[in-house]
Formats: C-alpha cells, sequence, structure tokens
C-alpha cells in the first residue's frame, strides 16, 4: 500500500518547536516515506518556517467560504479586517527534503515567535481563525483543490488541525473524493475552545453545532470537531489512550473518547536517531556509548563548570528539561530540593513557562548556588548537553501523553525518574528488587501524584548509585533500549489501512 497522506500540523522541528510535536512532526513522516508512504506536510507560514523551505511550484489560491462551488456557510469568511485572501506554496523542507505545502494568509502567521501565544503569555485573539484556515486548507487539499496531488488520508495534530475534519465533512457531500481521515491527540488539554460567536466568521453551521458535534459547553471547541468527525483517533501512547477515555484524565471529553473507543489508538512516539544518538550528536563531543562511556563523564564535568556547579562525578546529577507548566509536575520539585542536596545530589533545570514554578525554583538555585543551576529559556544545545551530561532525567508529571525526555534520557545513560502516568508508565521500569533482578530495571517509578513518592523515588536513586556495578548494568540496559520510528510508522500505517476505502488499499 502507498497511500498519499496529507500531515497537518502547526510546528516541526527544527523550523519551529514549542514540545514534543514538533519533534514527532519531524521524524514520523520521514519514517512514513520509509515504508512507501506518499506524505506530504501542511504547515502555516509561520515565519521560522518559511525561512526553511525551499520554495518550488506554483501558487495555490484558496478559495473562502461559501465561494462558488462550495457549500453555502461552511468555511472561513474572507475577512476585511484582514483583508484575507489565503494562499498555497509548495516546497521541501530545505535540510529534510520533506515535501510541504505553507499556508499564507496575510496578517495570520507574519509573527515571530511562539505561534500560539503572544509576548504576554495570551492566546493571540486570532487564534480561532489561524486554525480554522488551516483547518480548511487541509480540507480543500483533501477534496481535489490541488488535483495533480489528491491524498487518500488527511492526518491532523492537535486541536489546531480539528475542524479540517468538521469541514471535511460538509464538503464530502458534494465531492468527488473523500480522503480517510485520523485524528492524532499529542495532549488533550489543550483543546482550542472559542466564543460561539465566531461561529459565522469560521463558517460553521448547524449541521455541526449541537452536542454531537463540536459544541462543547456552548462553545466552539476545535478538539472535539477532531474527536467527533475523523474515521480514527490515535494518541501517543497506549496508557494514555486508556487514560483519557476517564473522568480523571479525559478534560471534560472523556464520554465523547468513549463513544469512539473502537476507533481510538494508542501509538507510542520515538526517539529520532538522527536528532538524539549518543554515539554521533553533534552538539555532545566526543560520544559515547553503553561500552565507552568517557563522553558521559566528560559531558557531566563540563555540565557542572558551565553551570558553576561544584565539580565531582560522585555528585549525583538530576536534571529537568522541559516546560515548567501545572502538568509537568514540577510544583512538587522545590519541597524536595533541600533533601536532594543533603544527600550530596545537584540540579539542572532548563525550561520556561508558570511564573510560580518559576520563582520557586529560583529561590532554590539562589539557596544552593553550588549545588543546583536554573537556566530560564530555551536551548537547544543546553537541552542536548543535559541529556547527556546528568545521571537522572526528572519527569514527575501530573499527567504526561508520551513525554519524550525520558526517551532521550534512556538513550543516553540518564536513568529517567518518572511518575507511573501516560507514556512515562509505558516506557519506564522501575528499579525495584525483583526488575533488578530480571534484568528489566531502566530507571525509578513513583505512583501517587505526592511529594512523598517523589521523595522516595530519589531515594531509591541515591540508593542505586552507592551500588555503582548495578546502576552501570540498569544504565547498559536503558541505553540499549530501543522505541524506533518505524514501529511507530508502521503502527499508524495499519491505521490508515483501516479507515481507507477497501479497494484502494492494495
Ligand atoms: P511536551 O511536548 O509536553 O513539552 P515532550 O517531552 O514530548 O513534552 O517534548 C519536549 C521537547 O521539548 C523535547 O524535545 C525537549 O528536549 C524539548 N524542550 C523542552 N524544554 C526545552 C528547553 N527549555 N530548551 C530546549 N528544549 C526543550
Ligand atoms: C505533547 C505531550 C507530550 C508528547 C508530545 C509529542 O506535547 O505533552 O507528552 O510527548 O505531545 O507527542
Amino acid at each position: 500500500m502507498t497511500p498519499k497522506v496529507l500531515y497537518v500540523c502547526s510546528e516541526v522541528f527544527p523550523l519551529l518547536k514549542t514540545g514534543g510535536l514538533a519533534d514527532v512532526s519531524a521524524a514520523l513522516p520521514p519514517a512514513l516515506v520509509a515504508l512507501g508512504v506518499d506524505v506530504r506536510l501542511l504547515l502555516p507560514a509561520f515565519p521560522s518556517v518559511v525561512a526553511g523551505v525551499t520554495l518550488e511550484g506554483p501558487t495555490l489560491q484558496l478559495p473562502a467560504g461559501g465561494s462558488p462551488g462550495l457549500p453555502a456557510g461552511v468555511g472561513p469568511q474572507a475577512h476585511s479586517a484582514h483583508g484575507l485572501a489565503p494562499w498555497l506554496r509548495e516546497g521541501r523542507i530545505t535540510d529534510s527534503d520533506m515535501p510541504v505545502w505553507l499556508l499564507h494568509a496575510p496578517g495570520l502567521y507574519e509573527r515571530a515567535g511562539n505561534p500560539y501565544l503572544d509576548g504576554s503569555g495570551q492566546p493571540w485573539p486570532d487564534s480561532a481563525e489561524q486554525f480554522a484556515w488551516l483547518g480548511w486548507a487541509a480540507a480543500l487539499l483533501g477534496t481535489g483543490l490541488n488535483a495533480s496531488w489528491i491524498p487518500d488520508v488527511v492526518h491532523g495534530h492537535d486541536w489546531h488541525t480539528g475542524l479540517a475534519f468538521a469541514y471535511l465533512r460538509e464538503l464530502a457531500h458534494g465531492a468527488d473524493h473523500r480522503p480517510a481521515t485520523v485524528f492524532t491527540v499529542h495532549n488533550l488539554a489543550y483543546q482550542g475552545v472559542f466564543d460561539a460567536q465566531l461561529r459565522d466568521l469560521l463558517g460553521l453551521p448547524d449541521g455541526l453545532f449541537h452536542l454531537q458535534g463540536l459544541e462543547f459547553h456552548g462553545q466552539i471547541s476545535f478538539m472535539k470537531a477532531g474527536l467527533k468527525y475523523s474515521d480514527a483517533i490515535t494518541t501517543v501512547s497506549p496508557t494514555y489512550a486508556r487514560e483519557i477515555t476517564g473522568a480523571e484524565q479525559g478534560c471534560g471529553l472523556d464520554g465523547v473518547l468513549r463513544q469512539r473507543q473502537a476507533h481510538l489508538h494508542g501509538i507510542l512516539n520515538g526517539v529520532d536517531d538522527a536528532v538524539w544518538n549518543p554515539q554521533d550528536d553533534p552538539l555532545v563531543q566526543p560520544g559515547f556509548d553503553a561500552d565507552h562511556r568517557r563522553g558521559k563523564a566528560l559531558a557531566k564535568a563540563r555540565l557542572q563548570q558551565r553551570l558553576g556547579l561544584e565539580p565531582g562525578a560522585g555528585k549525583l546529577l538530576f536534571a529537568v528539561v522541559s516546560r515548567l507548566i501545572e502538568q509537568k509536575g514540577l510544583h512538587l520539585l522545590p519541597g524536595v530540593v533541600e533533601e536532594l542536596v543533603e544527600r550530596g545530589g545537584q540540579l539542572v533545570v532548563l525550561g520556561s513557562g508558570d511564573a510560580a514554578i518559576e520563582q520557586a525554583l529560583r529561590e532554590c538555585a539562589q539557596r544552593y548556588p553550588d549545588q543546583v543551576a536554573l537556566t530560564l529559556g530555551y536551548d537547544e544545545p543546553l537541552a542536548h548537553h543535559i541529556i547527556a551530561g546528568a545521571d537522572v532525567i526528572l519527569l514527575p508529571s501530573r499527567f504526561e501523553p508520551c513525554g519524550l525526555t525520558q526517551l532521550y534520557g534512556l538513550r543516553y545513560g540518564t536513568l529517567p525518574l518518572v511518575r507511573a502516568v501516560g507514556g512515562l508508565a509505558d516506557t519506564v521500569v522501575d528499579c525495584s528488587l525483583e526488575n533488578l533482578a530480571d534484568g528489566s530495571a531502566s530507571g525509578f517509578v513513583f505512583q501517587a501524584f505526592e511529594e512523598r513518592e517523589l521523595r522516595s523515588a530519589l531515594r531509591r536513586a541515591f540508593a542505586l548509585r552507592r551500588r555503582p556495578a548495578e546502576w552501570r548494568a540498569v544504565q547498559r540496559h536503558a541505553m540499549g533500549l530501543r522505541f524506533g520510528w518505524e514501529r511507530a510508522a508502521t503502527e499508524y500505517l495499519r491505521v490508515y489501512a483501516s479507515v481507507m476505502p477497501i479497494e484502494e488499499r492494495s
């Protein structure tokens, strides 16, 4: 089977990244291509994305909702304030050669920085329009706007693409071609919920705006549109796929997900070997592997020096590389720093986000300047340096759809200390006595979201460190684990096949 897949998303590494979504958008499409899938990306033309794309092919005008030949009242309306006349440009991501459509819409995407939030951390006021147009472009390409390449599958990622599925439902009635559709949830907590007054502007008729449609407590939910109107739903780990059908992690949409359970699949993310590989990571030299660990010891010494920490191979070095937000459970961390330092540990944190979490961590760093280092901001080379040089990577998440940094940690022999939730539960095995005995242990896992539990997981890390041979054995096992994208791509292909009409599958 060689389906044509339109892969719709809002960010892609290294051009534009706010989190793991960008890593996935960079790695999954090439893995699909390697399996013979004909993939094209569709992204908004944010400035850093445009800068990383080599254009080729003609410009394709995008008709607004209600244009001749299209159903009345469906699709975003040409907006006088922006004077919108959007268009698509075809090209290739310069570094990877991946084919891509860029969606241009005057006034909507030409802004630097975070694609979702303005300088003060508030959602852009025209966020709904930004991503309605993305969904509309996907729906039009899906129904044959570009006659020379019509996708068999439209595969959208997160709420930013949710309206594609609603528009496709409306367009499909009169269209010659209706693609199969797959919607991937990377994080159910971000839903794209907007005022119902935008219905006319976004072109969402009564047939879509009701309880069994995309209406959510009287508002418009892009996420719910994706969940209701896609043929299949995937999310990024098997455990998270189960968790989101329950009230605790369902973010108010667990009922919808239960209804669609037969079409909900959990597919674990992978590690992009081209970016995260300790043997030939250009940002971490000299490289290392399970048999040659000198490079890791050097990375640790350099990290301590770079961040102004007391030098010493014997200091157990814990690390956080993360958005500093409620989801990641990092408000549990300040409460255990004193014990961590008293036991002879050190802590490095790289990230930014919630002001209260930043402030609490700042106070820790001020209190223990030789043992705790905080770097606020986003820094790709430093992230590699930390994941290579640390001994333990911390993810005490409240919820975690998949999580990628624990996978990077495993690969670099930096043992993950995680809460047993979502993808963390699927990827890390605790250093309990029985797991040590059978060689399956790869990190430290705690259950309840409580400081007490985090504290005892930290103690297990210190205890294992006092048995260097066992530490090395766990490290060796962790470094040998492979969470490849080929496996994940094969599973996505199976999902595509399950939603494509039978005659198109062979
Ligand atoms: P999420 O997508 O929820 O933020 P993931 O673990 O899936 O979490 O992915 C986070 C990605 O972002 C990883 O590639 C991680 O290395 C990177 N990252 C997070 N914070 C920073 C930061 N401050 N600087 C550099 N990279 C970061
Ligand atoms: C989201 C999730 C994270 C996941 C990433 C990529 O940002 O928070 O757990 O790894 O998407 O799928």
